[in-house]
């Protein structure tokens, strides 16, 4: 190979959901998205990617698992980047920058490519969508973008990690079976049949975003909470009106909505916020370190370990 790239990248959550495309080759979505990225201190994803000279026998590990490169999806992906490419310049170079954001970095820098990074999210996102939203740090917004050519389908940073730093985002890894319907095959059977999702993405969604945007811009977190718990209930509810129906959440997920807005109630305010994206794991998010620190009690006290209802892990 001419290189060997490692590089990682970021987690994002997104808490207002990106589910349905109007383009399946280019990954256009039918909806703004918002979305918080991780620490990459905490939560990343690594990838190696191995660049042979004449691009035939690329190959690409995901968390040191190798994956084929066969897929349209990432072959569109190379041949976006390979367009831009100038010449190879450095042996090894690593970057910092989940998994094809992480690819687009990869390959991007030692070739020295130089685009600015709504570009290179315009390229990630033909890999999957949400990973556009990865190239950035702090809430990041994907707009949908109108543009038949996916132009101006990008993503941008709303405000950078400084910004609300003292929100804590607790995991709750409820159960470790493999999803049984993809993200991918999920939202395109979404809009082939369900009614609802037109309706989320046109009239709902717009003025969530707005709603979103203003809550982050003055870190209101009662607002913040009630929309992303609002989003997170109806993307799954636009899942259950998929034919056949698609259930990404299970009982322990139900349960820990129940204790959530139980908490919610009894408090007045909402002091924690949930989301859940294509299966059952539980992304809480507290608006400070004492909250999180009363979450967690309250976690173990209702999901204690070595139970039925045991939870893998917090983060
Ligand atoms: C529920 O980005 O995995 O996490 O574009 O087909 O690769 P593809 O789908 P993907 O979908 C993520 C869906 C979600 C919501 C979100 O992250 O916005």
């Amino acid at each position: 190979w001419v290189l060997m790239v490692t590089a990682q990248t970021p987690t994002n959550i997104a808490v207002i959901k990106y589910w349905g495309k109007r383009d399946e080759k280019l990954i256009l979505p039918i909806n703004d998205s918002i979305s918080v990225t991780l620490d990459p201190s905490h939560l990343c994803t690594t990838t190696t990617v191995a660049v042979s000279p004449d691009f035939t026998h690329d190959r690409m590990w995901l968390n040191g698992k190798e994956i084929p490169l066969s897929g349209g999806r990432y072959q569109n992906c190379l041949r976006e980047l390979r367009a831009r490419a100038s010449e190879v310049e450095d042996e090894e170079k690593s970057s910092s920058a989940a998994g094809f954001a992480c690819l687009v970095f990869s390959l991007a820098k030692p070739k020295n490519v130089k685009e600015d990074q709504s570009k290179l999210s315009s390229i990630a996102r033909q890999g999957s969508g949400s990973a556009c939203r990865s190239l950035y740090g702090g809430f990041v917004k994907w707009i949908m973008g109108k543009e038949k050519n996916g132009s101006d389908s990008v993503a941008v940073q709303l405000a950078d990690e400084k910004h609300w730093n003292d929100l804590v985002i607790i995991i709750a890894v409820v159960s470790l079976r493999q999803n049984e319907t993809s993200s991918t095959s999920g939202m395109l059977e979404t809009v082939e049949t369900s009614m609802l999702i037109q309706h989320r993405a046109k009239e709902v969604v717009p003025k969530r975003i707005i709603q979103m945007e203003e809550a982050i811009k003055n870190r209101g977190f009662p607002s913040f909470a009630r929309l992303s718990c609002a989003d997170s209930n109806q993307f799954h509810a636009v899942c259950l009106d998929t034919s056949p129906p698609i259930f990404y959440m299970n009982d322990t997920s139900h349960r820990i909505i129940s204790c959530v807005e139980k908490w919610n109630r009894f408090e007045g305010t909402p002091q924690v916020a949930y989301t859940f994206d294509a299966g059952p794991k539980a992304v809480l998010i507290s608006h400070n370190r004492k909250t999180a620190a009363l979450l967690l009690q309250r976690l173990l006290f209702h999901f204690p370990p070595n139970s039925d209802t045991d939870l893998n892990s917090y983060w």
